[in-house]
């Protein structure tokens, strides 16, 4: 269990707050691209760490989120007028570029220079893996864009979905290092397995490696080792492989980003069938939403003679639903002071307290992990060592991407 001010600290995303500073040192994912396709395309809606913004494409192709707010009486951005490399404000005209600089304002006298004193708010964007990220930190700390795998595929190599939850980012995130879970909510009497009897996680240059291990037949200690960098993605061990990003659109709410990707060949239809039928992390969302069908007005689309039958633990159908459904029930912010925790948490535990180290040691100025783009050059990884072998040290050896060209852009 977290205190109620720890929990704060970690829940938190908005500006001034521990977490949500910490949030905006790196690059997080706005919106597709194919949103907004082509040349002054009509704006759309984006929020993330609480700030309600629009985003845009100019006449010659530049991405700019802008807060949605016009900084003359605060209407809507969004009902604007993108034309002539801006977006201007259909109340009463002023026009504001991708860099964030009032361009025009013809409600005013011609000669007062008084839109060159208006900004807008403007962060900076730029488009990696089909989707348009920004940067929302101090100008001067800006990172370099990281070496995040399947971002820098090409395009058949990677599918990318996204769905909302309707919780705070860490109940997204702590399920997807809780690897207890995956014996029940996930399989449960379909698949029995027992739960790992092992936990480690490691902090790192990019973030931490969770590890969870089961005795194997042959004497030796089978890890499943999932790479976390900072400060919401998680990188997925499977074939094809697999990646999250819990981005927070506000405290109750979290952009669940999923991506299936193969790092050096086209994504092909067979290995393909699970995520398209929606069966795994993807989910089948209601057209032109980010929300799923299954969803909690509707119960998730329990079917009770499902989980009865034992063929289903949940009698909820996609794993990327009971994820969402099943973390949605904690509430939109877990409490997380009336918990028990037992050492099937030893991993949420540890995750915490490197997460509240890190947002502490930010807030008195040290550098936080995950800067350096090299640095996230990794990938999770499922291997056997012998018992008395170090998790600690075969960790360095393993995640880290030798094939350097495929993690190049
Ligand atoms: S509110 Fe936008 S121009 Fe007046
Ligand atoms: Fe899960």
């Amino acid at each position: 269990m977290l205190t109620r001010e720890e929990n704060e600290k970690l829940i938190r995303v908005g500006k001034g707050t521990p977490m949500g500073e910490l949030m905006r040192r790196y690059w997080i994912p706005a919106v597709f691209s194919k949103e907004i396709a082509a040349p002054d395309c009509p704006p759309v809606r984006v929020k993330l760490l609480g700030e309600r913004l629009v985003a845009f494409r100019d006449t010659q192709g530049r991405v700019g989120l802008l807060d949605e707010r016009c900084p003359h009486r605060t209407a809507s951005l969004f009902f604007g007028r993108n034309e002539e490399c801006g977006l201007r404000c259909v109340y009463h005209g002023w026009k504001f570029d991708v860099e964030g600089n009032c361009v025009d304002m013809p409600s005013e006298p011609g000669d007062t220079n008084f839109k060159h004193k208006v900004r807008i708010a403007a962060y900076p964007c730029v488009e990696r893996g089909g989707v348009v990220w920004t940067y929302m930190g101090p100008a001067e700390l800006k990172p370099e864009f990281p070496e995040l795998e399947w971002a820098h595929v090409p395009e058949p190599q990677r599918y990318v979905t996204r769905h909302i939850q309707e919780c705070n980012w860490l109940q997204g995130m702590e399920g997807g290092f809780d690897t207890s879970h995956l014996a029940f909510l996930h399989t449960g009497t379909v698949d029995p397995v027992s739960p790992p009897q092992y936990y480690e996680v490691v902090p790192t240059d990019f973030g931490f490696v969770c590890g969870s291990g089961r005795d194997a037949p042959d004497g030796q200690i089978a890890w499943s080792a999932n790479v976390m960098a900072m400060p919401f993605h998680k990188i997925i061990s499977t074939a094809p492989m697999g990646a999250h990003v819990w981005a927070p659109i506000d405290d109750e709410n979290t952009m669940n980003w999923s991506v299936d990707f193969n790092p050096t060949r086209p994504l092909e239809a067979g290995e393909m069938q699970k995520s398209w039928n929606h069966n795994y992390i993807h989910t089948e969302n209601i057209p032109g939403s980010d929300r799923a069908k299954a969803n909690r007005d509707n119960d998730y689309l329990i079917d009770r003679a499902l989980q009865a039958s034992g063929k289903s633990y949940t009698g909820i159908r996609g794993l990327g639903i009971q994820d969402c459904g099943i973390q949605e029930s904690m509430g939109p912010i877990a409490d997380r002071s009336i918990e028990h925790l037992g050492i099937s948490d030893t991993l949420i535990i540890k995750v915490r307290k490197l997460l509240l180290q890190t947002v502490r040691e930010a807030q008195s100025g040290a550098t936080p992990p995950g800067l350096n783009p090299r640095s996230w050059r990794v990938r999770s990884a499922r291997f056997k060592i012998p018992e008395d072998a170090d998790f600690m040290h075969m960790v360095d050896e393993i995640v880290r991407v030798k094939d350097k060209a495929a993690a190049a852009e």
